[in-house]
């Protein structure tokens, strides 16, 4: 009895004249024959198997580093787009996709150096712009004011010259009237009440007499810091007894101009009277001199600790008549300041914070050689 399996091969055996006259056969054990098999079949497998996975891990590494900074980049495109330019994307290799980075980056540096060439000509385009504005601005109030001045200085002019007559009438007979009347009594006050009030008008009648004037100034080679040395002598008395003290700095080599001295005077002490009533209690006054910044203009500078000006009156302290100083001012100390600086082809500008102080700047033009 046999129990294996064998692999088995007849094959007959012939004689010459081709007749059968045995057979062959071959007989061999299956058992070793399908171990065998089986052994290549399984290794075959295994190593299969093992390809397709290192296959796989091959391709998902190959993957990962070509679309990880595919990504990487999309989402720094995705932060230019929205404005950062700051992102940049870190070169990791040499091959194309590093080349593809290094695009990038380059790409969005051009796009910084250009953005902030823009901000830049923005930036400046909106100073000139502002610039040009304010000057408009400063053009156009000193055009309103100007022909605000000329209308109201011919009217005046007019006027002023009807009421001095009579002024000087009421004047010469209250005088006369009063030698006649007891003194102390209810009568003479009331005279001196007259003569105080038609004084009062007379001063006004005359400094609008002097606004209106139009006389052309007197121009002479002038030393603007000796016109205001000049001047502050006059003051010493005043700003001692006023306690203000007096902080005085000069360019000592600030050009000469064309101007008329007694005018230019007569501005100074306009200024310097409306700085010393602002400031009742004492305080400090500051003067000084110097080149305008492109060199066109000498600039006077009278600054104050005063009182200030209120906004809402810092549009009409140009205006004739416009005073806060009830019956002590007239209002035409800054009107008449302002025409004469005009008449000077200068500016004066007055800046002021209430209870800080005031500052009037004047520029008059050098002399272009
Ligand atoms: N330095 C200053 N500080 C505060 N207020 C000022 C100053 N300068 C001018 N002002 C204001 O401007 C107004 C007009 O000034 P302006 O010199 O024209 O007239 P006034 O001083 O009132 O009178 P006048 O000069 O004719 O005697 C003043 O009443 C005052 O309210
Ligand atoms: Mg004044």
């Amino acid at each position: 009895m046999v129990n294996d399996w064998f692999i088995t091969a007849y094959e007959p055996i012939r004689d010459i004249n081709n007749q059968i006259v045995g057979i062959i056969y071959v007989g061999m054990l299956e058992a070793p024959f399908v171990y065998l098999k089986n052994r290549v079949v399984s290794i075959f497998i295994f190593i299969a198997v093992l390809s397709i996975i290192a296959l796989a891990i091959i391709s998902f590494i190959t993957v990962k580093r070509i679309t990880s900074p595919i990504n990487e980049l999309y989402q720094l495109t995705e932060r230019v787009s929205k404005g950062d330019l700051s992102a940049r994307a870190k070169i990791s290799s040499d091959d194309e996709i590093g080349e593809l980075i290094k695009s990038f980056n380059q790409m969005v540096d051009s796009l910084q150096i250009a953005t902030e060439g823009y901000v830049n000509l923005t930036k400046t385009l909106e100073q000139k712009v502002q610039e040009k504005t304010n000057e408009l601005e400063k053009a156009m109030e000193q055009l309103v004011q100007s022909e605000k001045l000329s209308a109201l200085g011919r009217l005046a002019a007019g006027i002023a010259h009807e009421i001095n007559n009579p002024l000087t009438a009421i004047l010469i007979n209250s005088h006369l009237i009063k030698e006649k009347v007891k003194k102390d009594t209810k009568l003479s006050e009331k005279l001196d009440m007259i003569i105080d009030e038609t004084q009062r008008c007379a001063k006004i009648v005359s400094g609008l007499l002097e606004f209106s004037r139009q006389t052309p100034p007197e121009m002479k080679l002038i030393s603007i810091n000796e016109i205001l040395n000049k001047t502050l002598i006059l003051f010493e008395t005043v700003f001692l007894a006023n306690n203000v003290k007096v902080e005085i700095s000069l360019d000592k080599n600030l050009p000469q101009i064309m101007a008329d001295e007694s005018k230019i005077k007569q501005v100074l002490t306009n200024i310097l009277l409306n700085a010393i009533d602002a400031m009742p209690n004492g305080g400090t006054l500051k003067i000084h001199s110097q080149l305008s910044l492109d060199n066109k203009f000498v600039e006077i500078e009278i600054e104050d600790s005063g009182v200030g000006i209120p906004k809402e009156n810092l549009d009409r302290i140009f205006d004739p008549f416009f005073t806060t100083k009830k019956s002590k001012g007239t209002g035409l100390g800054l009107s008449i300041s302002y025409g004469i600086i005009q008449q000077h082809n200068g500016s004066i500008e007055v800046n002021s914070e209430v209870n800080k102080g005031t500052k009037v700047k004047i520029k008059l033009p050098k002399l272009e050689l």
